[in-house]
């Protein structure tokens, strides 16, 4: 056995965000959901829709990526909000997609985009293209759309959706389509504001949350195997995947965080297992998701411009039951700043405060109250304000 420091490294230091998950685990009931649509595709000229929506970090993109992976007989084309100008640019878009893949259906799928696109501007079809599609019957066919950032879609994009949602793919000849969106937990109320999408998603929205525990550990435990370090008998390697569940709250994206500080102490290790100091990994852990919490804090407008205000909201949020309305949050927003107000001037601005916490997954709606979109951070604001970390 040999400690394989090269997956370490790659672990530990990846900084090129990657779509999907190294050792994914779990979704059981995202994946047979997206099972379902498929089936659904084939018997209905539309598109049909699946929107999965959830907090930052819980795991949407890499889903998508898992999705695609273990279908590899659907041609997944990612589009986003550049791609979806209009149908057409759409239609180029899936074309060029597809002609770059290596799937069964890559080859059918480029041709049959190629012949719709001439249809569609009211081209005829040259020799050569007849012959191609011809030549490749589309049996099989079909296509999942995956559409990500959907809580953020622009108008041309949601019109260009609305099209599928009532015509589908193709014009004579339909192609079993599936739309698959993926974007913060308010993505479904933003597609239901654009006319004619109303009602899309309505049994169809999966909202994503946390991971178990024990999903948690079998998949640090799966790159513990993978990495085969020194002195790493099954207890030492369960020790350590136990740490990482921990570490992680569930939240699949502190998740990569405990696994990258493994594989960063396994570096300074010289890869013996036994040889860690797990106290010492999980004071990194926290660090990570601090410097995690951090970043997303950037995107916040806090009241009158001062973070700990709007750390204070966090911290206290989950303390009351705040009904899910926006003045109501508004209102709490305000009990809680008044009290650390120095001046007697109003508070500026406090609905930019909420916008902006909806907007970038700070807080969303959980059976008809404001939650914590990532209920870890409310304990990360606290010890903020204590300055404890
Ligand atoms: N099912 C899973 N099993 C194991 N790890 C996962 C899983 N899902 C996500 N992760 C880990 O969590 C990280 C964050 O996930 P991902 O980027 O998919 O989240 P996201 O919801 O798309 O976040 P954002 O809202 O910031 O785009 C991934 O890089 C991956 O390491
Ligand atoms: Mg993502």
């Amino acid at each position: 056995m040999t400690f394989n420091a090269e997956l370490a490294q790659q672990i530990a230091f990846e900084d090129i965000p990657r779509d999907d998950a190294r050792y994914f685990e779990g979704r059981a009931k995202e994946i047979e959901e997206f099972k379902f649509s498929l089936n659904a595709s084939t018997r209905r000229a539309q598109a049909v829709f699946r929107i999965y929506q959830g907090a930052p970090g819980c795991g949407k993109t890499s889903l998508a990526a898992y999705l695609a992976k273990i279908n590899p007989d659907t041609v997944f084309i990612k589009l986003s909000d550049r791609h979806l100008t209009d149908f057409a640019s759409m239609m180029e878009r899936i074309k060029s997609a597809a002609s770059r893949q290596e799937g069964r259906y890559a080859v059918t799928a480029t041709h049959w985009t190629a012949v719709a696109i001439e249809r569609l501007a009211g081209r005829a079809l040259t020799e050569e293209l007849q012959k191609a599609a011809q030549e490749h019957s589309t049996d099989g066919l079909r296509f999942a759309l995956h559409v990500d950032e959907a809580h953020s879609l622009k108008n041309n994009a949601l019109d260009v959706l609305k099209e599928l949602h009532v015509g589908g793919l193709g014009e004579a000849d339909q192609i079993p389509c599936v739309v698959v969106l993926t974007g913060l937990g308010h993505a479904k109320e933003h597609i239901n504001r654009h006319p004619g999408l109303t009602r899309s998603g309505d049994s169809t929205t999966i909202n994503m949350t946390a991971m178990t525990s024990q999903e948690c550990a079998d998949s640090t435990m799966r790159m513990l195997t993978e990495l085969e370090p020194d002195e790493g008998s099954v207890a030492v390697r369960q020790s350590l995947s136990d740490l990482a569940a921990e570490a992680a709250f569930g939240w699949p994206r502190h998740l990569q965080s405990a696994q990258k500080s493994i594989c960063e102490a396994l570096i300074e290790a010289n890869g013996s297992a036994l040889a860690l100091d797990h106290n010492q990994i999980k004071a990194r852990c926290a660090e990570l998701r601090a410097e995690y919490y951090e970043e997303r804090m950037k995107d916040i407008i806090a009241p009158g411009g001062d973070d700990e205000l709007a750390q204070q909201i966090i911290a206290q949020l989950p303390k009351q039951a705040v009904r899910a309305s926006d003045w109501q949050l508004d209102e709490f927003c305000e009990q809680v700043v008044r009290k650390l107000w120095l001046s007697d001037k109003p508070i500026p601005d406090i609905e930019k405060t909420r916008e902006s916490f909806k907007e970038n997954g700070i807080v969303e709606r959980k059976d008809g109250v404001w939650a914590l979109s990532i209920p870890s951070m409310a304990a990360w604001a606290a010890q903020q304000l204590t300055g404890i970390r």
